[in-house]
């Protein structure tokens, strides 16, 4: 049995009724030391520029909100087309656009002054030393309840190279150069499936002392071709596969990791439906990231998924969603 699962909420999640006076059910969740009203979280990529975007997606109901992950510098990213729909979600390439550190921490502090909701700030950098000073510029201009490191954007690699999260070393010594600049403020890495033991790479991060761990990124990258013009749609020609289509890969990831670290699991990847998420949490999801889910589902998803956890949790008779967390491990 993974370590995260205690014989009482093993069965708990079987099916067991907890017996006693009724008390009403809690969506809350500790996520590496910061307490979060629900487990959904906006994930990153999606309205996470500005500061407003992220107060609509606050407003619906995240737990929590992610920016696009930022970096040192402005970056136009790759050219449109960019984003690409198709039957099970997206292809992107966006190529981590961004306005910048300066820029991004003066969003994060305008959303920080006008919602609770914890904020979670991503930063990328194109090599090892680059992730160091992106910490700690931003940590010296704002104070984001996380810091996300995404060493697993799969749309860069003509310029950067293959990424970070295919070596576990490097994302071991990514992890440690952050921690060293993060003022005491928990870090997340963002890992991705391009690499070959996700286990591997997680012990690497949790030994480095990361404090919570997303997965994943999206996926492939992959491509669609126009069959008319006979090219690839995407002006980057690849891109990073997001969507329903990667649910059961990021379920598969979650459980890979929930019975290889202690760290909590932010589970990221393919929810465009609220009982997607709670696969990520029976997978060992301590909260659940929402990105393409709102291309198709819109904010709505949030307050929908909400919903469906509460009742799941009522009608089980359970306090909170600790009873379900890797409950699918047995
Ligand atoms: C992008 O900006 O290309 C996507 C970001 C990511 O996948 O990390």
């Amino acid at each position: 049995m993974s370590p995260h699962l205690s014989t009482d909420r093993h069965r708990a999640a079987a099916g067991d009724r907890v017996t006693g006076p009724p008390t009403p059910p809690s969506l809350a969740v500790r996520l590496a030391g910061v307490t979060l009203a629900s487990p959904l979280v906006l994930a990153s990529g999606v309205m996470g520029l500005s500061a407003s975007s992220l107060e609509r997606v606050a407003a619906a109901g995240a737990g929590a909100v992610t920016t696009k992950s930022c970096g040192l510098e402005e970056r136009q990213g790759h050219p449109c087309p960019a984003i690409l729909p198709f039957a099970h979600g997206l292809l992107n390439a966006v190529g981590l656009a961004n306005p910048g550190l300066d820029e991004m921490a003066a969003e994060i502090a305008a959303f920080q002054a006008r919602t609770p909701v914890p904020l979670i700030a991503s930063i990328f950098a194109k090599n090892e030393a680059g992730f160091a000073e992106a910490a700690g510029r931003l940590l010296e201009r704002v104070t984001p309840a996380l810091l996300e490191v995404n060493v697993s954007c799969p749309n860069v690699a003509s310029e950067f190279g293959q990424p970070f999260a295919a070596d576990a070393d490097a994302c071991g010594r990514i992890t440690a150069a952050v921690k060293a600049r993060a003022r005491g403020i928990p870090v997340a890495v963002k890992l991705s499936l391009q690499c070959p033991s996700l286990a591997h790479v997680g012990r690497a991060c949790q030994d480095a002392g990361a404090d919570a761990l997303t997965a994943i990124n999206s996926v492939g990258p992959g491509m669609l071709i126009d069959i008319d013009v006979r090219r690839p749609i995407l002006a980057n020609q690849v891109g990073g596969l997001s969507g329903a289509a990667i649910l059961p890969l990021a379920v598969r990831a979650v459980w890979d990791l929930f019975q290889a670290v202690t760290i909590p699991i932010i589970g990221t990847g393919g929810v465009t439906r609220p009982e997607d998420a709670l696969q990520l949490i029976l997978a060992g999801a301590t909260a659940v990231g929402i990105g393409t889910g709102i291309y198709t589902g819109g904010l709505e998803l949030f307050a929908a998924t909400n919903a469906f956890l509460a009742d799941r949790l009522a009608h089980g008779g359970l306090p909170s969603l600790d009873a379900l967390r890797g409950a699918a491990h047995g």
